[in-house]
């Protein structure tokens, strides 16, 4: 196969979106799990368009199938495994079809995906993504590849990404990679590496790209965005500073960042959000127990106390600021005590929305090592139900206090339930449906609430 340019200089496409050739060998890439993997499949889409490979939307006419996995979780691997054992029927049909793992799951399985027959021609790890090209062109010679490595330096800081959403309004922008945390539940660490920061000048030279193309919201991603660090001889940058750098791109701009761990998110980074009004007012903080017991098994760095003193710096700060979180029901040696303290900070906290789980043990962490998974399965799933209840009625008393509010919104699509209608967010992060009018994707507009659903804000539009 032919490389479109010079094979040991690959360039990265100024074009955001996908180029089609219908002469060119086709890539489809299939995304699992947090929005890091989607930003992931976007590099990836960039370094496969740059060397020959053209992107395809249809899995019907690709020749190479990647599936961008998820490890969070037990049941994220089994479903990828279900996703797997189909496309083996679809090898059966089409032998020259070739199917790869990258992301996280291939960082931990490594080579036992390969040794399962005919299911996966090559596995390529988080840190390897440059390596994809060549790997392919060596699975199309028939020789089966892998490379997990991972790195203390790639962040593909220079290579623009291959826009893969549907709107073409907003975009994830990756500034760091891997996590130092070892939160005792949790595969990311193993999966993704240590941490490192991206050179905040190609952050903000690919937000420009983004806002130039049309593009009005960014969300800066990150395992832990708050310990965000990056220097040289002459300069040093921090989360804040950071924020800054990309809030002042435009201030028709939209910016927004996940995830912050309590344990770090500063003042500074408070100030900075009240500072720019095109920083968006949403924090997702996740808490995952309300008990202080359960926090230091988990390797947490805060307490339920710490936790609630960093809710009101926020309050105070950024009183319009709606706050997220996310809870694990069921950790190693969770008592009926813990998961009453989880309720009662659900109560307090009074938070716009929540993903829940129940945990899930991960191969090699620190808990699988250390502590046994022993609340047992009906007691999780019981203490999930009633965490998801509690939730449910706080979200839906939250979105009753928007009605005859009046918000700024950003249109990102049309609504699904009809045409005649739209739906964009609030600076909060909550999704609005309001009538379409003369609006276009990608306006702001100030829409008054007039409805709700636990989910989502119905509004008439008052000011184009
Ligand atoms: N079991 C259940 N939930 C987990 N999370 C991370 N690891 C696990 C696990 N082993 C949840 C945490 C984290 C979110 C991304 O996934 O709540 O914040
Ligand atoms: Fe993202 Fe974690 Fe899943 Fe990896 S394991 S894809 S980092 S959620």
């Amino acid at each position: 196969m032919s490389s479109l340019f010079h094979k040991d200089k690959p360039r990265y496409f100024r074009s955001v979106k996908p180029v089609y050739n219908e002469s060119l060998p086709k890539v489809y890439i299939e995304t699992y799990g947090c929005q890091m993997n989607s930003s992931d499949s976007e590099v990836v889409a960039s370094i496969m368009q740059a060397n020959g490979y053209s992107i395809t939307e249809n899995l019907n006419e690709a020749d190479i199938i990647l599936i961008n996995t998820c490890s969070i979780r037990d049941n994220a691997e089994v479903r990828i495994w279900g996703r797997l054992e189909n496309l083996h029927i679809e090898k059966k049909k089409r032998p020259s079809l070739l199917v790869g793992v990258i992301g996280c799951m291939a960082e931990r399985l490594k080579e036992k995906l390969i040794e399962r027959d005919n299911f996966v021609d090559l596995v390529v790890g988080p840190d390897a993504y440059r390596e994809l090209p060549q790997l392919v062109r060596a699975a199309e010679g028939g020789q089966k590849g892998i490379n997990v490595l991972l790195s203390r330096e790639e962040t593909y800081a220079e290579i623009s990404p291959i826009r893969l959403d549907k709107n073409g309004v907003s975009a994830f922008v990756s500034i760091m990679r891997g996590c130092n945390n070892m939160c005792s539940y949790c595969v990311v660490p193993y999966t993704r590496g240590a941490e490192r920061s991206r050179d905040p000048h190609t952050i903000v030279r690919e937000v420009e790209e983004l806002f130039a193309n049309g593009y009005r919201e960014v969300t800066l991603l990150g395992q832990n965005v708050n310990s965000y660090g990056w220097e040289n001889k002459e300069e040093s940058v921090n989360f804040a500073e950071l924020l800054e750098m990309v809030a002042r791109v435009n201030p028709s701009l939209r910016v927004r960042y996940s995830t912050s761990n309590p344990k770090d998110i500063s003042d500074e980074v408070l100030y900075t959000m009240a500072m720019y009004e095109n920083i968006c007012n949403s924090i997702h903080l996740p808490v995952q127990s309300g008990s202080t017991r359960m926090l230091e098994l988990m390797n947490r760095g805060y307490s339920r106390e710490y936790y609630m003193s960093r809710i009101e710096s926020i309050r105070n700060i950024l009183p319009d600021c709606s706050i997220t979180t996310d809870i694990i029901a069921g950790f190693c040696s969770e008592t009926e005590e813990d998961h009453q303290q989880t309720l009662s900070l659900m109560e307090w906290l009074k938070c716009d929305y929540a993903f829940m789980y129940k945990y899930s043990e991960r191969p090699n962490t620190k808990a699988a090592r250390h502590y046994k998974d022993d609340v047992p399965e009906t007691v999780k799933s019981q203490r999930l139900a009633e965490i998801i209840s509690l939730q449910g009625k706080i979200s839906l008393a939250s979105k009753k206090k928007d009605i005859g509010k009046s918000f700024e919104v950003l249109v990102e699509g049309v609504s699904k339930r009809s045409t005649e209608f739209l739906y964009g967010r609030t600076s909060q992060n909550n999704v609005v449906v309001f009538p379409k009018e003369n609006l276009k994707i990608g306006d702001y507009v100030y829409v008054e609430i007039t409805g709700c659903t636990s989910s989502t804000l119905i509004a008439n539009v008052v000011a184009e």
